[in-house]
C-alpha cells in the first residue's frame, strides 16, 4: 500500500522525488548540523525550537528520568540473557507501563510526561542490557551528560570524546522522525483506539525490528564485514543482486534520489574513519555504493552510512537498531500525542480479490 494518507501531521514531512526532510519545517541537513538531539526533542512534541530555560527545564526532566525502575532493574538480567536487543526493549517499554507515575492518567500533560520518561529511559535500558549480558558491572547514568554521550558513557564506562558523543548525538537527530514510515503508522493505529502509550510504543518497536525497517543498519554492517575491503565490494553486490538479494542500507519507499540523512552520515562516516584511523568502513560502503547505483539505480539510505559509524563508535552490532528506536522514540511519542489530540479511528479499507456467491457444501460432500 503506497501514497496512501493516513493521517495529517504537523511534525515531518518528506519530498522523496528531491531527497528533502524537514521536521516541523526544518531542514534535516540545517538541524543535523546545529541543533542537539535534545533541542529537537523539544522541537518534535513542541512544534517550536526551545529557548534556553525551556531547553533546561527538558534537560533537569530528562536527567532525572534516565535511572531504570527498580521493576525493570530487576528483570533486565533475566532478558539479557534469554533474549535479542530488540526483545528486550519491546519487553521493557510494555513492563514500563506498570510503573509510570502518571499510571493511566490520560491527560495531555501526562501524556507529555510519559513521552519524555520513555525518550529518557530507552538509551539506560539498551547500556544495561549490554553490560549484563557481557557479564560487566552495570554503570550508573551520568547527570552532567547529554543523552548521547551518556548513552556512550553507560556502554563504555569512560567519558566520551566530545567529538564522538556530537556524532552520536548527530545520528540521533537524524533518526529522530520520518513521517508515516511503518513504525510511525503502527504507532498512530494503535493510539487512535485510544489504547495507551505503552502499547502503541511496544507495537512501533515490533515494527521496527524487521530488516526491511529499522534491522538494516545491522544488515548492512553484517554485509561490510562480508566484503572485508573496497576491492571486493564490485563482485559482492554483482553477485547479491544476480541472486535477487537485496543490499542493505540501499532503496527506499519514498526518496528516489539520495536519502538526505545518508548524505549527512555519509560525511560523518568518512570524517570520523579519518579521525580514529579507520578508514576502511567508508571505503567499503562507497565502493559498495558506487555498483549499487551503477547496477540497480538505487541510492544509500539512512542505514547505510549509520552502520558504519555506529561500528566506529565501538557499539555492538545488534545494538544499531536499538539505537535507532531510541532516537525514533521521540518521533513515536510525538506522533501518538499528535493523533491523541485529533483522533479519529484509523480503519484502512481493503481490496478483496478471493471468490464470490460460493455455496456451502456440507462437510462430508467435500
Ligand atoms: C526500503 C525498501 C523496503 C523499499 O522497498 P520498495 O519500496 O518495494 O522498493 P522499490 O519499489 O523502489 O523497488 C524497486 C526495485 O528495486 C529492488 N530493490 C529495492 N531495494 C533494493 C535493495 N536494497 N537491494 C536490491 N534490490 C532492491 C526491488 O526489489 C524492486 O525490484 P523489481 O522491480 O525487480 O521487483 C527496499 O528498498 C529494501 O528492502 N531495502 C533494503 C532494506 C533497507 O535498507 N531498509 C531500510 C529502509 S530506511
Amino acid at each position: 500500500m503506497r501514497e496512501v494518507v493516513a493521517a495529517q501531521t504537523s511534525i515531518s514531512d518528506i519530498d522523496g522525488g528531491a531527497g528533502r526532510l524537514w521536521y516541523v519545517g526544518y531542514d534535516i541537513a540545517d538541524l543535523a548540523r546545529h541543533a542537539t538531539f535534545e533541542e529537537v526533542v523539544y522541537l518534535l512534541h513542541n512544534l517550536e525550537l526551545p529557548t534556553r530555560d525551556q531547553l533546561s527545564e527538558l534537560d533537569t526532566f530528562l536527567v532525572n528520568e534516565r535511572v531504570l525502575h527498580p521493576f525493570l532493574a530487576r528483570m533486565m538480567p533475566t532478558l539479557a540473557q534469554n533474549t535479542s536487543p530488540m526483545s528486550m526493549l519491546r519487553t521493557s517499554v510494555s513492563a514500563s507501563s506498570a510503573f509510570d507515575p502518571d499510571g493511566w492518567d490520560e491527560s495531555p500533560e501526562a501524556e507529555y510526561r510519559k513521552a519524555m520518561r520513555l525518550i529518557a529511559e530507552t538509551p539506560t535500558m539498551i547500556a544495561v542490557f549490554d553490560r549484563l549480558r557481557t557479564g560487566r558491572e552495570v554503570v550508573p547514568p551520568h547527570p552532567e551528560l547529554s543523552a548521547a554521550a551518556n548513552f556512550l558513557w553507560m556502554l563504555h564506562e569512560r567519558e566520551p570524546d566530545p567529538d564522538d558523543a556530537a556524532v552520536l548525538d548527530t545520528t540521533f537527530v537524524l533518526y529522530a522522525d520520518h513521517t508515516m514510515n511503518a513504525s510511525t503508522f503502527t504507532a498512530r493505529v494503535i493510539a487512535s483506539t485510544l489504547s495507551d502509550m505503552f502499547s502503541a510504543i511496544t507495537g512501533a518497536i515490533g515494527a521496527l525490528k524487521g530488516p526491511l525497517h529499522g534491522g538494516a543498519n545491522e544488515e548492512a554492517q553484517k554485509m561490510a564485514e562480508e566484503v572485508g575491503k573496497s576491492e571486493n565490494a564490485e563482485a559482492y553486490v554483482r553477485d547479491r543482486l544476480a541472486r535477487k538479494e537485496k543490499i542493505f542500507g540501499f532503496g527506499h519507499a519514498v526518496y528516489k534520489t539520495m536519502d538526505p540523512r545518508a548524505a549527512v552520515l555519509k560525511d560523518l562516516c568518512r570524517e570520523l574513519g579519518e579521525r580514529v584511523g579507520q578508514p576502511k568502513w567508508f571505503e567499503i560502503f562507497s565502493a559498495i555504493e558506487e555498483t549499487t547505483l551503477e547496477q540497480k539505480g538505487l541510492y544509500p539510505n539512512v542505514d547505510l552510512y549509520a552502520a558504519g559509524v555506529y561500528h566506529m563508535l565501538g557499539i555492538p552490532t545488534d545494538l544499531m537498531t536499538p539505537i535507532f528506536a531510541l532516537a525514533r522514540m521521540t518521533g513515536w511519542t510525538a506522533h501518538v500525542r499528535e493523533q491523541y489530540a485529533h483522533n479519529r479511528i484509523i480503519r484502512p479499507g481493503s481490496e478483496y480479490i478471493g471468490p464470490r456467491d460460493r455455496t456451502y457444501v456440507p462437510i462430508d460432500e467435500r
